[in-house]
């Protein structure tokens, strides 16, 4: 069993420089690691350089390494891809401290760079440089995962192209923005300059937001056979409105500086910034994960109560299950629209097997 702790500090040492994706890439651990730890074959689509998938499978790397080895800054404000790039010369393999506990059948992504990275984890058997609009795939899976449907066009083509390669007890887990999350990125909608340019051109990239009911809506309409068994929200406004923003601006110096620095100067400063950012980031998660503090075994590291003027706020205690079977007289998840995002996890069948939380 995993501290809880633990895997926050593990995911502060790796986004350092951007603490807020710490928070939400820890919060979605919560809810998106029990189910892609499920035994059997899987598939992602999207995986990038596999760094999150890799740590969701429980792989860990040691804390020198980061996300800010592999960037090269220039473009920043042209909106360029920063992180897509491979530097032959680091051998990421070297900073792997503990290998995942399975390993992901097959995995697509459309940028070279980001697979040549995924590469070195050794822990995809099969890595494919594809578009996943144009989904080609052979086989059935277990587990098909994947937190970039709303970036592309038609997500719910893909996923009915998913679905046929989905084994009996199958499941498909996805990751799709509320409408809610509008209302808490204002770089999304205000068309001034400054914010425009805060934003870097990810509102064009962002092509879907959808409310619970709405997806159901259109995975019916599209007949992909499939229905979601459970949706469950996470990320609360605060910690949104901080993400839409966070260090983002800064990061291209900051990384910079990082990478001038030696090893050891690097390594120190690091320390010190991670202590430094982690009551932040507790806080931060105190909101989005009010559920497991209340879980005796994983107070320890919050010796505090949640505060009580978070309590409204607190979105992720929302879990909701659907079963296609009508046997047990289940409702489906209701249509709650409070927090801004949603993963959902569709099945063509009503069997899924419980999953452990793996802290
Ligand atoms: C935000 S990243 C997420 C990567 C990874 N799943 C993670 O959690 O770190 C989005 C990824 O989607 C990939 N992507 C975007 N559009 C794609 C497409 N049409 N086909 C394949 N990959 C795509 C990008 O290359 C990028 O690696």
């Amino acid at each position: 069993m995993t501290d809880f702790k633990d895997i926050v500090q593990e995911y502060l040492a790796m986004n350092w420089l951007r603490p807020e994706n710490a928070v939400c890439d820890t919060a979605a651990y919560r809810l998106i690691a029990p189910a892609i730890r499920q035994q059997g074959k899987s598939l992602e689509i999207g995986i990038g350089n596999g760094y999150n998938s890799f740590m969701l499978l429980g792989g860990r790397f040691t804390p020198d390494y980061d996300w800010f080895y592999n960037v090269k800054t220039d473009g920043f404000w042209d909106n360029a891809d920063i992180y897509d790039t491979c530097d032959k010369s680091l051998t990421i393999r070297s900073f792997i401290a503990t290998p995942p506990i399975k390993m992901v059948h097959t995995a697509i992504d459309h940028k070279q760079n980001l697979l040549d990275q995924a590469k070195q984890l050794d822990f995809v058997d099969n890595l494919i440089c594809a578009d996943a609009s144009q989904l080609h795939i052979e086989g059935h899976f277990d587990l098909i995962f994947s937190n970039i449907l709303y970036w592309l066009p038609d997500p719910f083509a893909v996923l009915n192209e998913a679905g046929k390669h989905l084994s009996d007890q199958g499941q498909i887990v996805t990751v799709f923005p509320n409408p809610s999350f509008y209302a808490h990125c204002r770089s999304y909608v205000d068309e001034s300059p400054l914010w425009k340019r805060l934003n870097r051109g990810r509102a064009d990239s962002m092509m879907w937001h959808l409310s619970l009911g709405e997806f159901q809506e259109k995975l019916a309409q599209r007949e992909t056979g499939l229905k979601v068994i459970k949706a469950e929200r996470y990320l609360a406004e605060q910690t949104l409105r901080i993400w839409d923003i966070g260090l983002r601006p800064l990061s291209p110096h900051l990384i910079k500086m990082a990478q001038a620095l030696a090893p050891e100067t690097r390594q120190e400063i690091k320390a010190e910034w991670c202590e430094t950012c982690l009551p932040f980031v507790l806080e931060q998660l105190t909101m989005n994960l009010s559920a497991v503090l209340r879980r005796a075994d994983t107070t320890s590291w919050c010796s505090k109560k949640p505060h009580s003027k978070f309590k409204r706020e607190i979105p992720c205690n929302t879990l909701l299950s659907m079963r296609r079977s009508s046997r047990n007289g289940m409702n489906g998840p209701s249509n709650q629209d409070f927090p801004a995002s949603t993963s959902l996890i569709t099945s063509r069948r009503s069997s899924m097997q419980p999953c452990p939380t793996p802290w």
